[in-house]
């Protein structure tokens, strides 16, 4: 049996498991003695039914138990630590809009009082279409306009839990104008910026410069206003937020430890301040090394709700403040484990040879110096041997570009150079001879594993931030892999690949991957992707949205499809980018009609084209791929 090189183990959370036939298993969260569900069986088993990669998969279990797990371990450190107050979660909608998620979430949080935050107008009337608990807050943030805002205050009379928050000053005075004109005491409340900073990703969302909320100095005027205008008495949250994804749970406590200042000092001048929002900030270890950089966490849930609730309960004591009700914005901890893509590898480019070049008497010096390296290539002079490798090849080169060596000679050279690229990998499988330096070298000749994915639609923050997602082939996982490659996708876009991995023994710059064989489709997953990525994917290339899957486990290994959804086709993506493609299928049918009269294409031609154009307009974006 292998080991787990690409760190299942660390970073799968007791989701994911190795099983015995080396396929990755779904482990159901709240029964992990059920048997897991063969995340290879799966997606052959979608695919026969025509639900082909790539794929979203969304896990319901993986969800519901998140939900369960925030609230449970909150309340358990309320009780801990003996904290008067309750806590209160919500789900900031933009985290992951997709309905099937969100009324999901309504549902599992139901018995928990858990609400939504929304952050627009269209979020809003998601948040107000669902069957929520009295008790649930729904918390408005973002930039209002007045059509918001009466929405916002009107729902109190539905009987909805919701707070407007005040983002910036001159949100005040519409906020009064709308209110003044209804007969409804608004809950407002007042998004503070902290001037402690964070570290990761997101530290620009925290602090001085942070975009959102109230300097200290505007809350007081704030203050007064409301007091003038008697509306002190509806101030009753207040609202900051650290930052997404915040690695140093250090840095979580010094923020609450300033938020509950403010909150005290603002109870001082008689803001009766009943709720306090942290926002959000917890985050997932998705590199499972648990420490505090971008993408891991040097804290467990449990820590991070104790640390909460004692910061908040230390501080109101110390000011001699009643405990307020604690509300957090958790979106990337509820949803990012729920979801994984799984796409198929379509082919790769080697930069490597098995194929020998053996010298010849008459080849140039330099090629027979470049094959002389096999007598010296031992794992202790690896780094010599490559840099002999690369000095003699690029000299070759140089010859070439000033006419002093043929194209044939030329070849011979770069084809001895992939065969001892390939003898170099081979010495460098043993980890003794693995230098930094040579880490550094294998990257330059690691193969491209081309992917049937769009990075900009399914993984856009891997683009835009450097996010990593830990990635695993679904299968093989007791076979050694033979290569290591960085991954490519389908758009023609330099930029959209993949070259950082989670392995077991830390972040690399490639990954170790199974040779591809002809008869059998080799799968990756990329997991935990269900915070941001399927909101913030784009058209780039037309790739559109992919098929997805709600999915049920259960305990003998199976699962149920609790809902599909059918990925984009191009007719729909030509449409969102203004085409009308009944027009584009005139226009090409007349191109062809054209072709027809003037004897280039024949009739027969012209229905084969027809239809190959109809297939096309009505199929997948992506790559579709024929069964094994
Ligand atoms: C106001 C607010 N609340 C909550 C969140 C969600 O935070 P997280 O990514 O930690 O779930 C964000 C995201 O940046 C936010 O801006």
């Amino acid at each position: 049996m292998s080991t787990d090189i690409y760190g299942i183990h660390d970073w799968g959370d007791g989701l994911l498991r190795i099983l015995e036939n080396g396929h990755i298993g779904l482990c159901h969260p709240e029964r992990p003695e059920a048997e897991p569900t063969d995340l290879l069986s799966l997606v052959q088993n979608l695919s026969q039914r025509g639900i082909a990669t790539p794929v979203l998969i969304r896990v319901t279990d993986f969800l519901k138990r998140r939900i369960e797990e925030i609230n449970l371990s909150f309340a358990d450190a309320i009780s801990e630590m003996d904290y008067k107050g309750r806590y209160q979660g919500v789900f900031p909608v933009k985290v992951n809009q997709q309905a099937e998620v969100i009324e999901r979430i309504a549902d599992y949080g139901h018995p928990y009082n858990f609400g939504f935050e929304v952050g627009s107008k269209a979020e809003l009337l998601i948040a107000l279409s669902l069957n929520l608990p009295a008790e649930a807050a729904i918390i408005c943030n973002g930039i209002k306009d007045s059509e918001f805002l009466n929405l916002a205050a009107s729902s109190l009379k539905l009987g909805f839990n919701i707070f407007i928050v005040l983002e910036s000053p001159r949100e005040l005075e519409l906020v009064l104008d709308v209110v003044k004109n209804t007969d409804v005491r608004p809950q407002l409340g007042v998004r503070i910026k902290l001037t402690n900073t964070v570290s990761g990703n997101w530290s620009e969302s925290s602090g001085d410069r942070s975009t959102f909320g109230l300097t200290i100095a505007q809350i007081m005027d704030v203050i007064e206003t409301l007091r003038a205008e008697g509306y002190l008495d509806c101030l009753c949250l207040q609202h900051s937020h650290l930052g997404s994804q915040v690695p140093n749970i250090i840095e979580i406590r010094k923020s609450v430890q300033e938020a509950c200042q403010f909150f005290a000092e603002l109870r001082r001048e008689g803001v009766p301040l009943r709720y306090l929002d942290l926002g959000g900030g917890l985050g997932i270890d998705y590199t499972g090394e648990k420490t505090a950089s971008a993408n891991s966490i040097n804290y467990t849930l449990r820590e991070y709700c104790l640390n909460i609730i004692e910061t908040v309960k230390d501080m109101m004591d110390a000011n001699e403040v009643e405990h307020p009700v604690i509300i957090t914005e958790s979106g990337r901890a509820c949803v990012a484990q729920s979801s994984l893509l799984i796409f198929n590898v379509l082919e790769a480019t080697h930069f490597d040879s098995e194929i020998e070049v053996v010298a010849q008497d008459d080849d140039h010096p330099y090629l027979l110096k470049m094959l002389e390296i096999q007598t010296y290539l031992t794992r202790e002079r690896v780094q010599e041997c490559w840099n002999d490798l690369k000095y003699y090849r690029d000299e070759i080169r140089a010859l070439f570009r000033r006419n002093q060596v043929s194209l044939a000679v030329t070849a011979r050279s770069e084809r001895a150079y992939l065969y001892l690229i390939m003898k170099i990998k081979q010495v460098l499988r043993d980890p003794e001879a693995m230098t930094e330096d040579m880490k550094q070298a294998l990257v330059q000749v690691a193969d491209i594993y081309h992917c049937n994915f769009s990075l900009f639609q399914s993984l856009p923050d891997v683009w835009a931030i450097d996010q990593i997602h830990p990635l695993a082939p679904l299968q093989r996982l007791h076979e050694p892999p033979q290569r290591v490659a960085i991954l490519s996708d389908i758009t023609c876009d330099s930029d959209g690949k993949i070259d950082k991995f989670v392995l077991g023994d830390g972040v690399s710059d490639t990954l170790p991957v199974h040779d591809l064989k002809a008869d059998e489709d080799y799968f990756l997953g990329v997991f935990f992707i269900g915070a941001y990525q399927e909101t913030l994917g784009d058209l780039h290339n037309l790739f559109g949205d992919t098929n997805v899957v709600t999915i049920g486990l259960d305990d003998a290994g199976g699962f149920e499809i609790l809902k599909e959804q059918d990925g984009d086709t191009i007719y729909e993506v030509l449409s969102y980018v203004e085409y009308e493609p009944k027009r584009l299928l005139s226009s090409f049918k007349a191109i062809v009609e054209t072709a027809v009269k003037k004897g280039k294409v024949s009739p027969a031609d012209r229905r084969q084209m027809i239809k190959a154009y109809t297939d096309s307009l009505n199929g997948y974006t992506y790559f579709e791929h024929s069964d094994h």
